[in-house]
């Protein structure tokens, strides 16, 4: 295993380190699986509100219809943004990146005093609440518009939609995304809540690991690929083109986005049932170019990586339901965000019951101590 690290031998990508315990969320890798608090996503799906997912993170097991009533009253009563990070919305520039401004705006939420260490479940919610009211502001303020008022009768998926286009969202594309906002509420130790974990577990707050956590996202190798899928289909343009644009991208060493996954060594489940949401609700010409595509990657991605395993992963069906839902693709990673801020926050609580630094060695490589500086070197520009 190469160079050694001064505790055992060196994991780039820690993929095969243990680093803490949880009992939120179960990635079964080999078979497919994924599950919150011992619930799989398929039941999820068919009986949960994201709300009652929000609830199941959070707390640990599923609401009662009083529990779930306080919950929705708790997300209503964060929805107005605290003065500092209404100021913070009305200045940020405009043009940037939506997920980029989002970097920025998360980070004015609160400061020390209203979002301490340990974490709280209040926070969390606040956190949950306010993430959707500040992007959609933002996107409101980049087309030249006042950021909406949040309507107390509405529901946290469809409040959303409608904080971005100020219409009252169609029920079957709330629906549609209601499914992909918990799909998406947690994953176990990914790489951005792996990130929120590291600055938590320095007695930071919520909004410090969220901050980090998001920065996490933005990468392709994360989050940041389903805007890449859906540009990818644009490019392949018709289902009889599949087979020979895949071929033509892998012999070019291209990645296909939206296929393979670090922990799934089978179909992502999440895409398994994204695939069937997207059947619902995508148009018909769309739905089968995706289905084109795949599969002809996971049989070209067989051909040519044998034994890899890799398939089809969320991003490549999340785009689809996406782009059913209305979101344009500079919102895709970003409203990827917005659903996972309930697992972040869930996160954040359980490192702090149970908190140690995380700091992990490195098997130092570089020249040998002792070195004397040289005389010749500049000491000031
Ligand atoms: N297309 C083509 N080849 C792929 C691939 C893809 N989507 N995903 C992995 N591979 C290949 C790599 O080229 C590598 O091949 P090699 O050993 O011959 O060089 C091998 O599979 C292992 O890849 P590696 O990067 O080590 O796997 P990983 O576990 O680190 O990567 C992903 C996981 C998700 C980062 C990777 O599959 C990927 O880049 N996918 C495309 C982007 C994407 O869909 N991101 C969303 C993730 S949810």
């Amino acid at each position: 295993m190469g160079a050694r690290g001064p505790a055992g031998p060196v994991d780039k990508g820690l993929e095969h380190v243990v680093m803490g315990e949880s009992r939120i969320t179960l990635v079964e890798g080999e078979t497919g699986g994924l599950s919150y608090r011992g619930y799989s996503i398929e039941e999820l799906v068919r009986h949960a509100s994201y709300e009652a997912v929000v609830h199941l993170l959070l707390r640990g097991a599923p609401p009662s219809p009083s529990e779930l009533h306080d919950l929705e009253a708790g997300l209503r009563a964060h929805r107005t943004l605290p003065p500092e990070a209404a100021a913070v919305l009305a200045s940020v520039p405009r043009g940037l990146p939506p997920l980029e401004a989002l970097r920025t705006l998360i980070s004015s939420l609160g400061d020390g005093r209203t979002f301490g260490y340990p974490p709280t479940i209040d926070e969390g919610i606040a956190l949950v609440a306010q993430v959707p009211v500040l992007l959609a502001g933002y996107v409101r303020r980049n087309q030249g518009l006042e950021p909406l008022e949040p309507p107390a009768d509405i529901g946290h998926v469809a409040l959303y939609l409608y904080l971005l286009t100020g219409r009252r969202p169609d029920p079957a594309q709330v629906r549609a995304l209601e499914s992909y906002f918990i799909l998406l509420a947690d994953h176990g130790m990914n790489a951005s809540t792996f990130a929120l974990r590291v600055v938590l577990s320095t007695q930071s707050d919520l909004l410090s690991g969220a901050t980090a956590a998001l920065a996490a996202l933005k990468g392709p190798l994360h989050g940041g690929a389903p805007s890449k899928v859906s540009d990818m289909l644009d490019s392949v343009g018709a289902a009889e083109n599949a087979e020979r644009w895949v071929a033509a991208a892998l012999a070019r060493k291209e990645r296909l986005m939206g296929f393979g996954h670090r922990a799934y060594k089978t179909e992502d489940p999440r895409a398994r049932v994204l695939k069937q949401v997207a059947r619902a609700c995508a148009a018909p010409e769309r739905l089968r170019l995706a289905e084109a595509v795949e599969a002809a990657a996971v049989a070209a991605l067989e051909r040519s990586k044998p034994g890899l395993r890799l398939y089809t992963n969320v991003e490549f069906y999340g785009a689809v339901v996406l782009e059913a839902a209305g979101l344009p693709r500079e919102l895709f990673t970003p409203t990827f965000a917005v659903a996972r801020t309930a697992g972040w926050a869930a996160h954040a609580l359980e490192q702090a019951a149970d908190n140690r630094l995380i700091r992990p060695e490195v098997a130092y490589l570089g020249d040998p101590p002792g070195r004397p500086w040289p005389a010749g070197a500049a000491r000031t520009a």
